[in-house]
C-alpha cells in the first residue's frame, strides 16, 4: 500500500484524475470504476476540465459504476449512474457502449450482481477502482462485516451510511435502505486502487483505516494488503496519522 498526501481538496483532486490520465495515455482499453459522493466530485471537475482543454482522451476507457442505490430507478437524479452521468460522461461525451453499470431495476438483483461482476471479469477485470470511504470504514457499499473475500451483491445500508447519505436525499426522496455494490473481491483483485478522503471529518476513520489491524470491521483497512493501492489524502484527512 502506499501514501500520498496532497496539501488541498483540489491537488488531492487533480491527482486522482491524473491516475485516469495516465490510464488513458495508453491507448489501449483498460477497465475502471467510479464512485459517487462528495469526494469524487473535484476529480470528475478536473477530468471535464482537462477534456475540454483537449488534453484528454477517453475513447479506449470502459467505465464501471462502483455501486447503486436499490428502490429507486436508474434515471432519478438520485442514482449513483445518473450522478455520474452529470459530472462527467455528459460533459466528456462518453459513449454510451464504454459505460457499464447495475440494472438496480432488475427482477433478479442477485442475478443482476453475478451478471455484472461476469462482465468485469470477462473484460480481464478492473485496472483502477477509484474509490472513497465511508465514515464506518465502508468501500462502495462493502458495509463493516465485509470480507477480502465479499462478493459483488445486494446489501443492508449500514445505519452510519443512512445517516452520511441523509444529506444526497430530500424527504420527497428518502434514502434507499438497500444497495447493490462491487465486492472487496473484485476491487481487491483490481490492478491499482486509489483510496480517496478529504477533510477532518476523514481524519479519525483514515487512522484506523491505515494504523489499524486489518479487519473486515473496517473494510477499507484490507487495501493495506494491496500492493497496487493508494490512500490519497488530503492533510486534513491525514492529520490524525502518526
Ligand atoms: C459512493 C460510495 C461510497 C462513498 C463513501 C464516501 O459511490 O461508494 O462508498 O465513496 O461513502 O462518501 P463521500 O465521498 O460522500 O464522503
Amino acid at each position: 500500500m502506499n501514501l500520498v498526501i496532497k496539501s488541498d481538496y483540489e491537488s488531492l483532486s487533480l491527482a486522482a484524475a491524473q491516475a485516469i490520465m495516465e490510464l488513458s495515455k495508453q491507448k489501449k482499453e483498460v477497465n475502471i470504476c467510479l464512485p459517487t459522493g462528495t469526494t469524487p466530485k473535484g476529480m470528475y471537475k478536473a477530468l471535464v476540465d482537462l477534456h475540454q482543454a483537449g488534453q484528454a482522451d477517453f475513447s479506449f476507457i470502459n467505465w464501471f459504476t462502483l455501486d447503486e442505490y436499490l428502490g429507486i430507478p436508474l434515471s432519478s437524479p438520485f442514482s449513483c449512474y445518473q450522478q455520474i452521468t452529470e459530472l462527467f460522461y455528459e460533459p466528456t461525451g462518453i459513449s454510451k457502449d464504454r459505460i457499464f453499470t447495475f440494472n438496480s431495476e432488475a427482477k433478479d438483483l442477485d442475478a443482476e450482481a453475478a451478471r455484472y461482476n461476469a462482465i468485469i471479469e470477462h473484460m480481464g477485470g478492473l485496472d483502477l477502482a477509484i474509490v472513497g470511504i465511508g465514515m464506518n470504514g465502508h468501500v462502495g457499499f462493502n458495509e463493516p462485516g465485509s470480507s477480502a473475500n465479499a462478493p459483488t451483491r445486494v446489501i443492508d445500508l449500514h445505519e452510519r451510511t443512512l445517516v452520511q447519505s441523509k444529506k444526497y436525499f430530500t424527504d420527497d426522496h428518502p434514502i434507499p435502505t438497500k444497495g447493490i455494490t462491487l465486492g472487496m473481491k473484485t476491487l481487491l483483485q483490481s490492478k491499482e486502487v486509489f483510496v480517496v478522503a478529504n477533510g477532518e471529518e476523514k481524519a479519525d476513520i483514515v487512522k484506523v483505516a491505515i494504523h489499524g489491524p486489518v479487519s473486515d470491521d473496517v473494510p477499507v483497512s484490507h487495501f493495506q494488503t494491496h500492493a497496487g493501492a493508494t490512500f490519497l489524502l488530503d492533510t486534513l484527512a491525514a492529520s490524525k496519522l502518526k
